[in-house]
């Protein structure tokens, strides 16, 4: 793949790449940003391609204001306040994702919260409202590297891998956003970043509290998060009696039955892993199956994150989850 190299006055460009559910690179006044449509699956799952991330993690969702953030999630009186005070600007807010929203499973990593974002740089604003969607984008670096504040830098990692790169210079705050959630006691501080905690605090008139330990700020990595109702067998060759089949692959089997990708495509896998674990569990409760039997997939490119996200799946719980 050739990466295009465009400017702010490619623009238009660049929104028509992302609505067709192209990669593009775009600063945002933190670090640039690998953006997708965060509808679209199978963009979303081109991220995880492109920056040979090893896991699902959940993304951000950079939408224009709070207006169209309001579409997407539920704002609780503290996250309105801070919203109105910081928007746009360096603050990430991470909120109970609205029944039936139009993100996409992939882009939150299946999880129930959305995290939302309406980034200040111009040229971010300026491509948000082109593209008229809300665009997923995690920081524009390969997995493992680190987060890029010039086109440079994204194209050190990424060239060849990205459909363009919008390239504005440098970005002015260099570091990434602040992430605040809200628990039933109050806002937790889950990372710290741009806009700083003692300027939330002042807002808010009261501390906030640290993540609980281990719980959320990793929410990718808690072992069971991701499991169904049903029992997962991961590896199976066949379903055996009782089992529900999540196929991969042209296999036919006489069973109850989701398939990840019937051609074996690993990234038409990714897009719809998350939304394929639903269906699989209520099908298997519907037909009062006691399990569910996974087919293997392929250790290689995104068949690792889709391992990875199974093995937590069919994780066995911790008492109470
Ligand atoms: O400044 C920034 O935030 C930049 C620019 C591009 O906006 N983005 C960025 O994305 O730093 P990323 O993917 O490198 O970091 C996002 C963090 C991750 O730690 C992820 O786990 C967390 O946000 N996160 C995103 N969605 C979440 C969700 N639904 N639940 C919990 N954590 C979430
Ligand atoms: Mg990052």
């Amino acid at each position: 793949m050739q990466t295009r190299r465009l400017t702010p006055a490619d623009l238009e460009t660049a929104a028509q790449i992302l609505r067709q559910g192209g990669l593009v690179a775009f600063p945002t006044e933190t670090v640039y940003g690998l953006g997708a449509d965060a509808t679209n699956a199978r963009a979303v799952a081109a991220i995880f391609v492109a920056k040979d991330r090893p896991r699902f993690n959940p993304l951000i969702v950079h939408v224009q204001d709070l207006d169209q953030a309001r579409h997407y999630a539920e704002f609780p009186a503290a996250a309105l306040a801070l919203a109105r005070a910081f928007w746009p600007g360096p603050l990430t807010l991470l909120l109970e994702a609205r029944p039936g929203t139009a993100i996409a499973p992939i882009t939150r990593a299946g999880l129930d919260r959305i995290a939302l974002r309406v980034p200040r740089h111009p040229v971010a604003r300026a491509l948000l409202a082109a593209a008229g969607i809300p665009v997923a984008a995690p920081s524009a670096n390969r997995s493992g590297r680190i987060s890029p504040t010039r086109a440079e830098h994204v194209l050190a990692t990424l060239d060849g891998r990205i459909d363009a790169v919008l390239d504005a210079g440098a970005c002015p705050v260099g570091l990434e956003s602040t992430i605040v959630g809200f628990e039933p006691d109050g806002p937790v501080l889950h990372r710290p970043g741009g806009i700083p905690a003692e300027a939330i605090e002042a807002l808010l008139g009261h501390r906030l509290a640290a993540p609980d330990a281990g719980t959320v700020a990793a929410p990718g990595q808690i072992a069971s998060h991701y499991a169904p109702a049903a029992r997962l067998r991961l590896d199976a060759d066949a379903p055996l009696p009782g089992e529900a089949w999540l196929g991969f692959g042209p296999d036919f089997v006489d069973a109850p039955q989701v398939n990840l990708s019937a051609s074996g495509d690993l990234v038409e896998a990714a897009a719809n892993l998350f939304a394929a674990l639903h269906d699989i569990d209520r099908l298997a409760l519907h037909e009062s199956l006691h399990g569910i039997a996974v087919a293997s997939i392929p250790q290689t490119g995104l068949g690792r994150a889709i391992n990875d996200r199974l093995q937590r799946a069919a994780a066995p719980r911790p008492p109470g989850a």
